[in-house]
């Protein structure tokens, strides 16, 4: 690409946003978004519906110019300050939610639509290898039209890899399918876009789908960015109550620091991941990390039960009328109304008031 060239070596990210910031209006979309994507690697941008995520997509193609910030595409610069590099000069390749397939095309014709820059012998071989890679070979002379959700997907998808984008970005890619076929294409989709060891993006509100498929997921919240980490690491040590409540199970209680690791709560003292500061703290509780002993004696009353074979979900009203989940296996016999002590396994993730915002977090976005 012609532009300013910054080193690109082998570890210069696919992607760099930093300081992205862009308002309509009065409504601040997308707020000081810093993300770096590594080549190769699969990034979830993961939030509510409206907290930015279409918003950063479309900067990043070039559909959209921010008010601030910088993007490099594999070290390239660009958007920035007298850079506006337009979409089809950023060697990006795009899925839109609804596919967006031209209806009067075939498949090898919508497939082979952004490569009429090569010779015709060149474009019908990405055009082969490209609907090679989805599975679609055989479908090549079909129109869209007369394809099923999941195999339109495919030739979405095998547009945007034919021209052998430095990135490819999804917009929720799996929103407009079936929930029975969901799983089946995700799981496809991520297979093929390994095949070609193509660097993706892709935005879903889906935490299940997040962190499933993704190497990386950044979780987004009001345009900002709380987190952005693997999957294990998301879960396991959310930097923000935002994180903690989005990504998985969470119910929280309040707590009081009782030493640098310790917080006194309505269940009792218990251990913190992390050192806390303040004083008054919010301690957030896995279900799977609560476990429960029927006990006369006990602090808790089990107010509700879901069984679902596998395990179930017990719902223990404690003292203070916090009420928290377990999930225990399916052998526990317990019954509505039946008091039950509580443990619960390992430290727990716990916040203060401050590290509540994302401004406090480290530069790699792990809690300190
Ligand atoms: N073209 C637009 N004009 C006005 N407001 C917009 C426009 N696009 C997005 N917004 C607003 O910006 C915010 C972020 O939108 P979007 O990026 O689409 O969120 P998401 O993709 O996470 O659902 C929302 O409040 C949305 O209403
Ligand atoms: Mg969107």
């Amino acid at each position: 690409m012609p532009t300013e060239q910054t080193a690109s070596s082998h570890d210069t990210p696919a992607l760099r946003c930093i300081g992205l910031t862009r308002w309509f209006g009065d409504t601040l979309a997308v707020d000081r978004v810093d993300l770096s994507v590594p080549r190769g690697s699969l990034t979830a941008l993961l939030g509510p519906s409206g907290c930015g995520k279409t918003t950063v997509l479309r900067m990043v193609a070039g559909l959209l110019d921010p008010d601030e910030g910088r993007i490099e595409i594999d070290g390239t610069l660009v958007t920035g300050p007298g850079v506006a590099l337009p979409p089809e000069r950023r060697n990006v390749g795009m899925v839109f939610q609804d596919y967006a397939l031209f209806p009067h095309l075939n498949v090898a014709r919508n497939v082979g639509y952004g490569l009429r820059r090569l010779t015709r012998h060149e474009r019908n071989d990405r055009v082969d290898s490209a609907l090679r890679l989805v599975g679609m070979d055989h479908l090549g002379a079909r129109l869209p039209t007369a394809l099923s959700g999941g195999q339109q997907q495919r030739v979405a998808l095998a547009r945007a890899l034919a021209p052998e984008p430095d990135l490819i970005l999804l917009d929720e890619p799996f929103s407009n399918l079936d929930a029975s076929l969901r799983a089946t294409v995700r799981e496809e989709v991520r297979a093929i876009l390994r095949a070609a060891d193509q660097t993706a993006v892709f935005v879903t509100h889906d935490q299940e789908e997040a962190l499933s498929l993704a190497d990386h997921v950044a979780v987004m919240d009001h345009g900002r960015v709380h987190q952005v980490a693997d999957p294990q690491t998301l879960y396991s040590q959310p930097a923000t109550r935002f994180v903690a409540e989005f990504v998985g199970e969470a119910d929280v209680l309040p707590g009081t620091r009782a030493g640098r690791y310790l917080v006194d709560t309505p269940i009792g003292r218990l251990p913190t991941d992390r050192a806390l500061r303040a004083g008054e703290v919010t301690v957030v509780v896995r279900p799977e990390s609560l476990a429960l002993r029927r006990a006369d004696d006990g602090g808790g009353v089990v107010t509700a039960l879901s069984y679902f074979g596998h395990d179930q979900l017990v719902t223990v009203e404690v003292p203070g009328g916090y009420e928290l989940r377990s999930r225990r296996g399916p052998g526990l016999d317990l019954q509505r109304g039946d008091r039950v002590r509580l443990e619960v396994v390992g430290p727990v993730v716990a916040f203060d008031h401050e590290s509540d915002s994302p401004a406090t977090l480290a530069s790699d976005g792990v809690p300190a």
